[in-house]
């Protein structure tokens, strides 16, 4: 068995593991979550979530990686032989996020080269459903293939293929000690800009302003603590895999902490950013924010635009935008796939090359349903059910095994030994107690609203099709590896 590959220094973990957090999740979803959930009012919830599940979590994560040295499904085969499966469960979650994340960089990337000559003229809402993406009328209709969306995304999971192909120390932290730098420069440079425009202070203190009628409502604790665990990445088997590479003598909680930090720093500055502009857009219309803004996926691709066009040396910061959203991505997407790649080569111990080409192949295939003209409708769908039952149960399911089914305290013992500050009880507290029950109120909540109500109103065929069926499938695939035979059955 080969010796596994390890980080070059703990600021290419750190940048690597900050790399993964930040993502689309911090430029295109943060804000429109924050928006779509009472603006401020989010933000209590987001912040509860952040400190009684995000950074219990993330620590937990990064010190079972540590400690067993293994992807996700090793980690836990390691832990107890019977809980692969739940490894396994996570990495298809990340395989699933994977085939559609890639497309939503990829007319990212289409966009920032748009912006160059401002290519979505004056009306971007007309022009991304009905011109860029062609869209169809409905999930269950796909068309064809968006050719621009596709030479986008052969060019990523070229990238992706590449990085992945290099190695760890040699490709993703190589890759995200280029994107991290640069991401940050552009932000800053764009929100210095967003903050001093005229009506930027209305935009963002409509983010910070309290709803509080909105905290009473599940849903809303439901889509925070959604977010948080795609914004860090956590329960999706990327943080167990990513500090699986650490070297002995690594510091756990501080690097969790800061991870956790850096990363919500940047959205709130990425909503800044966001809000300003969005605040600017509606003093010039002379109208109120909330007709200016488009909900969901539209906040990136059509409101961002539109207030773009009004913006002085708007192709110069229209294409800073994108490119963020491109570079942010690039640095997630590589860790999702990771995740899965790792896996792999943990269990059937094959080379890490042979199956970042397989991976990435396999990939790119099952993303072309993503690229179609109905692709917008399927992503729509995958992502609600995938974060609300895949990455939410998944993560409730190994909460719950890890605290009430296993020595939890050995876990802080092995970090609190190596790192500069201890923590405490409290950290057990959060994961015994305080996230199963809102947890599991929420997922349980959840699940009886979808089965309600159908998802945006969607006809029942395309939910079961591309949701309820892929978040069962995503768990039988794991039981599934489980039951195949394991390179690894020897050092556990
Ligand atoms: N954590 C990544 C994001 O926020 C997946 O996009």
């Amino acid at each position: 068995m080969a010796k596994r590959e390890q980080w070059g220094t703990r600021t290419g973990f750190v940048l690597a593991a900050v790399g993964s957090a930040i993502g689309l999740g911090n430029i295109w979803r943060f804000p429109y979550m924050a928006y779509d959930n009472g603006g401020g009012a989010f933000l209590i919830p987001y912040f509860f979530a952040l400190l009684t599940a995000g950074i219990p979590i993330i620590i937990l994560e990064f010190g079972i990686g540590h400690k067993y040295k293994g992807s996700a499904p090793l980690t836990f085969f390691k832990i107890f032989r019977k809980w692969e499966w739940l490894g396994w469960w996570q990495v298809f979650v990340s395989f699933v996020i994977s085939i559609y994340y890639v497309v939503v960089i990829s007319w990212a990337l289409n966009y920032a080269l748009l912006a160059l000559n401002l290519g979505w003229g004056d009306s971007p809402g007309s022009f991304f459903f009905a011109e860029f993406l062609q869209l169809s009328d409905g999930p269950m209709d796909l068309g064809g293939i968006v050719w621009p969306v596709f030479l986008a995304a052969l060019l990523m999971w070229f990238v992706v293929w590449i990085v992945l192909f290099s190695g760890v120390k040699r490709g993703i932290e190589l890759a995200n000690k280029i994107f991290m730098p640069m991401l940050f420069f552009l932000l800053l440079v764009m929100l210095a800009r967003a903050v001093t425009l005229e009506g930027a202070a209305e935009g963002i203190s409509y983010l910070f302003q309290p709803d509080f009628s909105a905290i009473w409502d599940y849903s809303v604790w439901a889509a925070a603590y959604g977010q948080i665990f795609f914004t860090l990445s956590i329960c999706f088997a990327i943080m167990i895999t990513y500090s699986s590479y650490l070297p002995e003598d690594a510091d756990i909680n501080n690097n969790g902490m800061i991870t956790a930090f850096i990363n919500c720093g940047f959205s709130m500055l990425a909503g800044i950013m966001v809000f300003g502009v969005l605040g600017y857009m509606a003093s010039q219309q002379g109208v109120a924010l909330d007709e200016v803004v488009a909900a969901g996926v539209g906040l990136a691709f059509v409101t961002i635009p539109e207030a773009i066009n009004l913006l002085p040396a708007a192709k110069f910061f229209g294409f800073l935008f994108f490119i963020c959203l491109v570079f942010a991505g690039m640095s997630s997407m590589i860790s999702i796939s990771e995740a899965v790649c790792s896996g792999l080569m943990d269990k059937f111990g094959w080379p890490r090359k042979g199956t970042a080409s397989i991976l990435c192949l396999v990939g790119f295939v099952l993303s072309l349903v993503f690229m179609t003209n109905g692709g917008l409708f399927v992503l729509d769908i995958v992502d609600h059910f995938i974060n609300n039952f895949g990455i939410v149960f998944a993560g409730l399911v190994q909460v719950i095994l890890l605290s009430w089914f296993f020595k939890l305290d050995s876990i802080r013992q092995h970090t609190n030994a190596q790192s500069d500050f201890a923590i405490g009880k409290w950290w057990n507290f959060c994961l015994k107690v305080i996230t199963p029950i809102v947890l599991g109120y929420m997922a349980i909540a959840n699940l009886i609203g979808d089965i309600r109500v159908n998802y945006e109103g969607y006809d029942s065929s395309a939910l079961l099709l591309f949701g309820w069926i892929v978040v069962v499938v995503v768990v039988l695939l794991g039981f599934a590896m489980q039951s195949l035979k394991s390179n690894w059955t020897d050092q556990a």
